[in-house]
């Protein structure tokens, strides 16, 4: 079903007006409504969300915060009704927690005798710290579309709430390794929660797969002198110490238990349909910092998942299991991720790119580079990378495969570190403020194959900027261009849908959303705005339904950040007072939510 508009884009909506104000804006014709925020209740006996009076208990019964990855499991088959799973990344404390941020009075450090107004976050006690441990992880919902408006069925009986404390299974190569093992958990397999799950995935089978992202602010304290795992954490920036949690829960601070940080940084696979499953993280699938994990099936039926490493300078993977996906037997496909290879991308300069195999006692995974055992190649997944020599990237996020032709979207959001020297064909430019995507060919379109091609699908940032050097087509408007793409979409028709992580700054004049962009002929290149958040919001999701009758958008931190004084005479640079987002209520936090489109009237996204 190609659509038709001026070029042969295959998008017909009328596109949105990039700006910034309070509110979200969808493209005419079609409504946005708020289908979950935080704190709303996801079971009968949830309580009433109060954000003056949070509680651990509450928060575990309610939807969590910052809303990342959105994904849809169909009950019956349909895209009216089923569950929908979705990541709960991080918190940010100054927005969830009235009045904590405190004006402060300091001396000013060029001259003394002045003082000067600073905010201040007040220090978390105990409370604080298990809400926002409760507000991590995950949700599994189930939803139902009535009279062509989504609702949520709050009873529904595979509702659950997945959060930094549930138990969890460490299955794979690496399970049971020492280096897994704490003061807690003597067999190195058992282990508590999930963190800063940023995107994921679903797999045909029904499960849902959670990227354990930036584990590293998690963790505070210092590592013993000369401790083993020194190289290991340094690399992966471990500890950061941007949460308080290690205060309140040993196992968050590495002097008194190191190993704890070793069992973070998976790929976390969820049995959605039963609500007392045990999540599994799955070590065959390495150790970063994961940010999704789309997945499709190959042609012969194993089920190949590609995985960015979000940071500056860091890999793509991918990983292909060794077991072959049964659509008749789903308990058979329950553990296909605990045996496979994983491989780490090589883009050279010519187009053609190479996967690399990561086997321990291959190339220089070996003893002599103190690798024992497969175990220790996925614990430290980025050093046997380097050893590799995989290709440095700038900042790989959401990675998305076409099933169709073979094709695959990787999103590289920015890398503003990246020196004229390290330029290089897949890095293309220096102090690359606004990212790029880079499209895959595998060979012959096998999602398996050792062996592709690459080229650069769009240069992003303002093309009317001569010396950002954007490559968007022609057609493209001045709302249609965007920067830092983030997380995306492949629609069952094949079209691309990305969304933006950065655009939020005032002086931008223009927040994050979500952008239709295509991929195949003489419109290749040309993007256009369905959705934009309200100020200060990152948008993430997306996805379309199968049936391309509904897309689920999340909004992520609304109000964070702005300028440092509002204009208006308020301090506002942890929170931007302009927007109550969604509820509007004086007394009532702005909250993150995912957001349902529709088309006015029904039909599909167009
Ligand atoms: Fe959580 Fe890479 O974004
Ligand atoms: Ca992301
Ligand atoms: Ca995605
Ligand atoms: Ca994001």
């Amino acid at each position: 079903a190609q659509g038709s508009a001026g070029n042969g884009s295959r998008f017909t909506f009328p596109e949105v007006e990039a700006g910034i104000d309070e509110r979200h804006h969808v493209a005419e014709g079609y409504d946005a409504d708020v289908l979950l925020r935080w704190g709303d209740p996801l079971f009968a006996d949830s309580p009433v969300f109060d954000p003056t009076r949070q509680t651990p208990e509450a928060q575990r019964r309610q939807f969590g915060y910052n809303n990342d990855y959105v994904g849809f499991i169909p009950l019956d088959g349909s895209s009216e009704h089923g569950l929908l799973v979705v990541n709960h990344e991080y918190t940010n404390e100054h927005l969830m927690f009235p009045g904590i941020v405190q004006v402060v009075e300091e001396a000013d450090a060029k001259d003394p005798a002045k003082k000067v107004a600073k905010l201040k976050i007040a220090d978390a006690d105990q409370n604080r710290v298990d809400v926002e441990m409760a507000a991590h992880g995950g949700t599994i919902v189930e939803i139902r579309k009535t009279d062509g408006k989504w609702q949520v069925v709050r009873d529904g009986a595979m509702n659950r709430r997945i959060t930094a404390d549930t138990e969890m299974m460490l299955t794979g190569p690496a399970a049971g390794s020492n280096r897994l093992k704490t003061s807690a958990d003597a067999s190195g397999t058992r282990v508590l929660g999930t963190i800063n799950n940023c995107a994921g995935g679903v797999t045909p089978w029904g499960t849902y797969i959670m990227a354990e992202e930036n584990i590293h602010g998690y963790f505070t304290g210092k590592l013993p002198e000369n401790h083993p795992e020194a190289a290991n954490f340094k690399r992966l920036g471990i500890p950061e110490g941007t949460y308080s949690w290690g205060r309140f829960h040993d196992r968050f601070d590495v002097a008194k238990e190191p190993n704890e940080a070793n069992r973070f940084g998976w790929i976390v696979e969820v049995d959605a349909m039963d609500p007392t499953s045990v999540p599994r993280k799955r070590t065959a699938l390495g150790r970063f910092k994961h940010e999704g994990a789309d997945n499709v099936v190959n042609k012969d039926g194993r089920v190949v998942f590609y995985l960015g490493d979000d940071e500056r300078f860091d890999y793509v993977y991918k990983f292909v299991t060794k077991g072959r996906y049964n659509p008749d037997d789903r308990a058979a496909n329950m553990n296909l991720l605990d045996e496979g290879t994983l491989y780490v991308a090589r883009f050279a300069d010519d187009g053609v790119m190479t996967w690399m195999p990561m086997v321990f006692g291959e190339g220089p995974l070996t003893a002599e580079n103190g690798f024992q055992n497969q175990g220790d190649v996925l614990i430290e997944t980025r050093r046997a990378a380097d050893l590799l020599g995989a290709t440095p990237m700038d900042r790989p996020e959401d990675i998305g495969p076409n099933a169709e032709n073979g094709r695959v979207y990787v999103m590289l959001t920015n890398n503003t570190r990246r020196k004229d020297t390290q330029v290089d064909g897949a890095n293309p430019r220096a102090n690359n403020a606004f990212g790029h995507i880079i499209e895959i060919a595998e060979e012959g379109g096998d999602f398996a194959a050792t062996t592709g091609r690459w080229e650069v699908l769009l240069k992003c940032g303002d093309p009317a900027v001569a010396e950002v050097g954007a490559t968007f087509s022609t057609e493209t408007t001045r709302n249609g261009w965007f920067g830092m793409p983030d997380n995306c979409h492949v629609d069952t028709d094949g079209r691309l849908w990305v969304s933006t992580d950065g655009n939020s700054p005032k002086a931008t004049g223009r927040t994050d959303g979500l952008w239709a962009v295509d991929t195949d002929g003489p419109a290749r290149g040309t993007s256009k705005l369905f959705f934009r958040v309200p100020v200060g919001g990152e948008m993430c999701g997306p996805l379309l339904l199968p049936d391309m009758q509904t897309a689920f958008v999340a909004v992520q931190h609304p109000a964070d950040g702005g300028e440092d004084w509002d204009g208006f005479g308020r301090l506002s640079y942890y929170e931007d007072l302009s927007t109550r987002w969604p509820d509007f209520q004086p007394d009532m936090p702005t909250r993150p939510s995912v957001v349902a489109i529709t088309k006015q009237g029904g039909g599909r996204i167009a």
